[in-house]
């Protein structure tokens, strides 16, 4: 039996009809698990049976860059793989293992199964969630899109699949730019949710007319823009990585901002040997192995405006351990269920999401630029 406190959080809960700018947003409470320290040893025999289990079970294990670096490591010694969430939802679909176990949180899975309903798909722990599913209630939601019909519905992976349901595109951080910037080419404007940051990045990049949900990361948010400066003079050689969920001052900042797969690349490609990085701390396990002799300093969650709510670990990804993902193996816990219909509704949005993104790689492998190969990512200078 596996034991875990519980952690209280706070997140952005934008109110019912979040339309005028910086309308005022609510503030939910939600819980994370803290699991239990284990033992090394116990670690060890956990690691094997994992093993033994993803093989009885012709399973494969997708973890997100967030997970404990155990967790990826197995990930990638088992077959499965570790990577950011667009790469995850095409891994888990053309994977022919009749179950999937993803490691990361609750719309990760839900994505998992949506596009194979008829593979098993098992979470460590369901109750992993997220701040941006949280804060976008379907029916709020649809009343939202219902207000405005004429806008294209295109919201972040990082929703239900009951939001998706509502919805014409699903985007992740790995190519919202380009989707949008191809339906604003086609003239058409923009319902856009739930991450207000990645939003405003989007919109100020393209020239799109995007209407934004007010939802927000509670990892990203936290990172502080007046204290990221004084580590930039502590620095000054340093480059600067930004996830997009990051508020606006630090984005402003980045030398890159691009989703958590687009920062790896750009760790191990830019010139540089000092890396500030504003994402979860999770992602620091891969960029060191793939730039290895580089040197990744944390962004600042802390100083005079920190509440530190997250001190830059997602409390939903460190959910995921080895007791709970050897349980849900073990005993088919965590499995993800799904009404049929509503995956096939949710799916379509996905699809478009996955079709585009096949075509963008075609287009840039046959144009050779491999400067903009599936891992692109966008380069803006520090303001
Ligand atoms: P990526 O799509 O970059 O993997 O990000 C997912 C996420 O939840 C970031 O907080
Ligand atoms: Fe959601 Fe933020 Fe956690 Fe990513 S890091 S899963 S956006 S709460």
């Amino acid at each position: 039996m596996n034991t875990a406190t519980l952690r209280a959080l706070d997140f952005d809960h934008p109110s019912i009809a979040p339309h005028a700018e910086g309308a005022a947003c609510a503030v939910g409470r939600a819980w994370a698990k803290v699991p239990e320290p284990v033992s090394a040893e116990r670690r060890a025999d956990l690691k094997s049976h994992i093993r033994e289990l993803l093989a009885r079970e012709h399973a494969v294990l997708v973890a997100h860059y967030y997970v404990d670096a155990e967790l990826q490591e197995l990930a990638e010694e088992t077959g499965g793989c570790v990577a950011d969430s667009l790469e995850m939802a095409r891994f888990g679909r053309d994977h022919p293992a009749r179950t999937l176990v993803v490691a990361g949180v609750r719309f990760m899975g839900e994505t998992a199964k949506i596009l194979s309903p008829e593979k098993r798909v098992l979470m460590p722990d369901l109750d992993a969630t997220c701040s941006l599913d949280l804060g976008c209630p379907a029916d709020a939601f649809s009343a939202f899109c219902d207000a405005h019909p004429d806008r294209t519905v295109v919201v972040y992976a990082n929703t239900s699949a009951a939001v998706k349901a509502r919805a014409d595109w699903a985007v992740t951080s790995a190519i919202a730019l380009d989707i949008v910037a191809h339906l604003h080419g086609l003239g058409q404007k923009i319902l856009w949710a739930p991450d207000r940051h990645l939003g405003a990045y989007v919109q100020a990049q393209t020239g799109a007319d995007m209407l934004l949900w007010q939802g927000s990361c509670l990892v990203h948010d936290e990172f502080k823009g007046v204290e990221l400066e004084l580590l930039r003079a502590e620095y000054p050689h340093a480059k600067v990585l930004v996830h997009p969920e990051s508020p606006p001052a630090v984005v402003a900042q980045a030398d890159v901002v691009g989703s958590t797969a687009q920062m790896i690349k750009a760790a191990r490609e830019l010139d540089a040997s000092h890396f500030i990085v504003a994402t979860d701390q999770g992602l620091l396990y891969k960029m060191r192995q793939a730039a290895p002799g580089k040197t990744f300093i944390a962004a600042p969650t802390a100083g005079n405006s920190a509440t530190c709510k997250s001190c830059a670990h997602c409390p939903w990804m460190a959910m995921n351990g080895l007791a709970n993902l050897a349980d849900a193996l073990e005993h088919g816990s965590g499995e993800i269920v799904l009404d049929p219909a509503l995956g096939e509704r949710a799916r379509v949005p996905i699809d478009r999401m996955l079709d585009f993104a096949a075509s963008r790689d075609r287009r840039v492998r046959a144009s050779g630029d491999l400067a903009r190969d599936t891992a692109l990512f966008s380069a803006v200078g520090p303001a």
